[in-house]
């Protein structure tokens, strides 16, 4: 069911308290190195203040502990980068329920913008806590959720602040729109075939999403270390790579239940020396076959083959984790050619976000897939087929 959007919300001479995922990267000099969660915000940020909104923005930004060190959790960056792409004045509070925070947004006026400080600094964000949410809810005549990022948590400023809001509108920013549009309603209705390609580390954070994905998709790629996990539960030898030998059960499992859906890797591009990567030897060895002394790095030559085929002809395509270490040359070749033949397909694409969105960007694909998800988390949270309560309680069209 469609969720009512802030475009469809009378917000002339009304504060709104929009939920964003200001939670960016910032280099040691506090310098954002990638301020996309803040460019995606900009439609519905826009949409209020074009309209002659009063917007007051809410958002974390990584995990403050309460003790020293804190400062640089500040969401001062984002609140300039956002003036800077606005191109007009943000007003920054420096508490989030305190007396700047309530005399700015009181002062704010029509087509204003007010960034408040890290919800997280306040304790009773992470614990949901209703008296804190209370005092956000107050400023407020509307509340806008905009934070995909952050729709897989159950923080008070995603779910006990509208619960607070109730009766008043309460609905979705055109981010969280479009990312429910590709993860959840493209996926539940796919185009066939639909292939799902699933790398990174661990078999551990992917469980829940095989599982979901196995009853949905016509073909799964399997890369990245987590190949070497299912390589072990096949009775190959993964020399040094990195595994999960308490999950080797649960990937025989996954592979009894595939219904030959699961595909591996058939050879592994493997070196001798992570911390040399583009130095160290360099081979390519068949899967289930590396040697001691050796670790697989990459999926390998014969296997980006074979996964670009499946995926040339595949009309759904969503990705989560890359194939190999794609930070690292020469082991950045397996996740390129899958990101090349995911271009190449007509497919809608769906990349997950996190390290998969780093390595479209890096790669230099970003703009010849479909969508690029903000979400880490939320985008596999969303892909295991899970309920967002904190979308859930938002207003329907
Ligand atoms: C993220 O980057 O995953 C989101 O901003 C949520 O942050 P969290 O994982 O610290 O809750
Ligand atoms: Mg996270």
């Amino acid at each position: 069911m469609a969720k009512k959007t802030i475009d469809q919300t009378e917000v002339q001479g009304k504060t709104v308290l929009m939920r964003v995922d200001f939670n960016v990267p910032l280099d040691e000099n506090l310098a954002i190195t990638d301020d996309r969660r803040i460019r995606m915000a900009l439609p519905s940020i826009k949409s209020v203040v074009d309209r002659g909104g009063k917007l007051i923005l809410m958002s974390h930004l990584g995990r403050p502990t309460g003790g020293e060190g804190d400062e640089k959790f500040s969401l001062q960056p984002a609140a300039t980068r956002l003036g800077e792409l606005l191109g007009s004045t943000v007003h920054f509070a420096s508490d989030t329920v305190g007396d700047d925070a309530k005399a700015k947004a009181a002062a704010l006026g029509e087509g204003e913008v007010l960034v408040l400080e890290n919800l997280r600094f306040n304790p009773g964000e992470k614990k949901g806590d209703a008296e804190f949410a209370g005092k956000l809810a107050a400023m407020a005549d509307v509340y806008c959720n905009d934070a995909f990022g952050t729709c897989h948590r159950k923080d008070a400023s995603m779910v006990a602040v509208p619960e607070a809001m109730s009766g008043k509108p309460r609905v979705v920013g055109h981010l969280v729109a479009k990312e429910i549009a590709y993860l959840s309603d493209a996926i539940s209705t796919p185009a066939r075939p639909f292939v799902a390609i699933l790398g990174g580390a661990k078999v551990s954070d992917k469980i829940n999403v095989i599982n979901n994905l196995l009853g949905i998709c016509d073909a799964i790629l399997i890369g990245g270390a987590m190949a070497y996990t299912f390589s072990l539960a096949q009775g190959g030898k993964v020399g040094n790579s990195l595994v999960e030998k308490d999950k080797v059960d649960l990937a025989k499992e996954l592979l009894a239940k595939s219904d030959g859906k699961l595909h591996l890797p058939s050879d592994t591009h493997c070196g001798d020396d992570f911390g040399n990567i583009a130095g160290c030897n360099k081979v390519v060895v068949k899967a289930g076959e590396i040697p001691d002394g050796m670790e697989g790095l990459d999926i390998g030559p014969e296997t980006a083959k074979s996964y670009g085929d499946i995926i040339k002809g595949a009309k759904t395509v969503v990705w989560n984790g890359p194939m190999g270490v794609f930070e690292k040359p020469p082991m950045d070749e397996g996740t390129k050619a899958v990101a090349q033949a995911v271009a190449d397909s007509d497919a809608t694409s769906i990349i997950g976000g996190g390290d998969s969105a780093a390595a479209v960007e890096q790669l230099g694909f970003a703009e010849q897939v479909s969508h690029v998800s903000t979400g880490g988390g939320a985008s596999l949270a969303m892909l295991e087929g899970q309920a967002f309560a904190a979308v859930d309680l938002l207003d329907e069209a």
